[in-house]
């Protein structure tokens, strides 16, 4: 959460050049954003920051300069308002802080330094550390004064300070993400490598507890605790510029929906070597688990079925914020598959590091190479769905679903038959895509949209698929909506039903067909509107969407029927579905 762009060389727009990266970087946090820039010759900062989406701003009005830092914020502490966006200053307007994650000991410094004469304009947890720098580096060299006080920081954090006395960024990680691109002359840091691929592809991805010294001609990293010097580990990045942006679509989400055909049918016929080698490691494994939260948590989910239908396997299954308080059992014979597009999610990494302290091993599935939970893990698969911008998860949660349908028919030596299943998913996905079930799908979403609630029911494999769609309407369109499986309405949530209320229904062609029948015609009786999306039509639906079988692999379009019922829904409704409220892409706090 939160987006973090630094440039520091010859340039002398750098604020511009930091204005573009944000904007690529903004999927992160949209609450506010705010850029700074040290002008050449003078000794201050100017800064200009504002709430709300970058939009059509521009930094125009700011004066050039070679170094500057930039910032998209997803609020913590203090409200969305322009004083609480960053950069934050010093008492003096001469340091300047930028920070990801949370200072969770800042109360107390605080108070010492409002003893100390500070003055605070922000409610924020992060101006703390700019009045901090202030005291130190009374005391201390700059850089110096940046590493005591980011010792003095307990939590999960990165910052950028600046100072005008120095032509330095200076730069420090635990635990959010710090990326440093190395260019000619200049050098750059951002919080996601992909905002640095127009400026350089060689970097260095900064680990926790280093700090770095960033200037136009020399990066200088060091371990925050000891001051040793490190030597980065360059990495050359072989990912491209993402082409294109929207294209001809309206927003990230619909072109993202209309890619998952592709994706699909690339992982069928490129994912089976690697599905096989993993399957390996699954089998040498004593006890396996799926961790992943949100919509990944749901591709866990479904993973679970998939080990067990497919392959005859017990995996367990744990939400990444849960999995940390119930894995003392792991020990070094125990596999952990941790699934996530960003890799960056804090609630997964945090679980992942308490397993690996009990020497579990790690394969991890993410979509971003390179990204924190990629590079810690023993075994690595990449979703290989691209970039995903919007959001709402959506190529990324079918991309997970296709490699574990693979896997698991690895498993049992199967993975032809894999391939097959996720072929004819592509080919019920491009039915669901078609026209003709565009506008039906569209035309339901104007029947519901003004509920106030949804529920949604599966069983089986559909289960996830069920908590997915709710999911999904919830996040974007604002609508409350609850995934059951349709088992448990007996067990209190028919209580809730009423005259009129839209029930979704999956009826998949397998051994939950009946058994899901039951519980629609149960919701029927109290006056459910019943949304039918089945692979073949049924009296009692009020309304049906067709989604033609795709065996085991079923699941990958009903989730796509999901994904454009919330997407109409939330057009319907005048709503962003690439930037829903107080949400962001990556999820980088506990
Ligand atoms: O990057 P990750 O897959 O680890 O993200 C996990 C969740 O934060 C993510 O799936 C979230 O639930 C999405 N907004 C759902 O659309």
């Amino acid at each position: 959460m939160c987006g973090i762009f630094g440039y520091v060389g010859k340039r002398n727009d750098g604020q511009k050049l930091v204005f573009n990266g944000l904007k690529s970087l903004e999927y992160r946090g949209y609450d506010s954003w705010g850029v700074g820039v040290i002008p050449e010759k003078k000794n201050t900062i100017v800064v200009k920051k504002k709430t709300g989406k970058i939009g059509n701003a521009n930094v125009n009005d700011l004066p050039g300069g070679s170094l500057s830092f930039g910032h998209t914020r997803w609020a913590t502490h203090g409200g969305v308002t322009d004083q609480n966006a960053h950069p934050h200053l010093d008492c003096n307007g001469e340091i300047a802080v930028i920070h990801n994650g949370i200072f969770e000991n800042y109360e107390g410094i605080k108070q010492k330094l409002l003893k100390k004469g500070h003055k605070f304009v922000s409610e924020t947890d992060t101006e703390t550390l700019t009045h901090l720098l202030e005291d130190i580096s009374k005391k201390e060299p700059f850089t110096e004064a940046v590493r005591t006080a980011f010792n003095q920081m307990e939590g999960l954090n990165a910052v950028i300070a600046v100072s005008t006395k120095e032509n330095l960024l200076v730069a420090a990680r635990n635990g959010s993400p710090l990326v440093i691109g190395f260019g000619k002359n200049e050098n750059f840091l951002a919080s996601d490598a992909s905002a640095l691929l127009p400026y350089t592809k060689e970097v260095y991805f900064l680990e926790d507890n280093e700090m770095a010294i960033l200037a136009s001609d020399k990066v200088t990293i060091l371990n925050v605790k000891t001051a040793r010097k490190i030597i980065p580990d360059r990495r050359k990045l072989d990912w491209r510029v993402e082409q294109g942006g929207k294209g001809k679509y309206e927003f990230y989400m619909l072109k993202e929906i209309f890619e998952q055909p592709q994706i699909i049918a690339d992982i069928a016929s490129l994912g089976a070597s690697q599905a096989k080698e993993m399957a390996k490691i699954i089998r040498e494994a004593r006890g396996t688990y799926l961790v992943g939260c949100g919509t990944a948590s749901y591709a866990c989910l479904a993973g679970s079925y998939l080990f067990s239908k497919l392959a005859k396997r017990h995996v367990n299954f744990a939400i990444g914020s849960e999995f940390g308080y119930s894995l003392d059992f792991l020990n070094k014979d125990s596999l952990v598959i941790a699934i996530s597009q960003s890799g960056e999610t804090m609630d997964i990494l945090e679980s992942v590091k308490k397993a690996k302290n009990r020497d579990a091993k790690i394969l991890s599935l993410v979509n971003v190479p390179g990204s924190s939970l990629y590079r810690l893990s023993d075994h690595k698969m990449l979703i290989m769905a691209g970039q995903e911008k919007a959001v709402a998860s959506t190529k990324a949660f079918t991309g997970m679903v296709a490699h574990l349908v693979l896997l698991a028919n690895s498993l049992n030596g199967g993975v032809r038959k894999g391939q097959k299943s996720l072929m004819q998913a592509v080919g019920s996905m491009k039915h669901v895509l078609s026209p003709g079930s565009l506008k039906k799908i569209d035309k339901l979403a104007g029947l519901i949209v003004g509920k106030k609630h949804v529920y949604v029911i599966g069983r089986g494999l559909s289960y996830p698929a069920s908590l997915e769609t709710a999911l999904k309407i919830k996040e974007i369109s604002y609508i409350h909506a609850e995934g059951l499986a349709a088992g448990e309405l007996k067990h209190g949530p028919l209580a809730l039903i009423e005259k009129g209320t839209p029930c979704i229904s999956f009826l998949p062609n397998d051994e939950t067909y009946g058994a899901n029948l039951a519980g629609a015609m149960e919701m029927r009786a109290r006056g459910g509107f019943i949304i039918g999306i089945s692979h073949k039509p049924h009296e009692i639906f009020d309304y049906y969407i067709n989604v033609p079988d795709a065996g085991e692999s079923t699941i990958i379009p009903e989730v796509v029927v999901a994904q454009l019922l919330a997407y109409y829904l939330t057009m319907r409704k005048g709503l962003d579905p690439d930037k829903p409220r107080n949400l962001a892409k990556s999820v980088t706090v506990k």
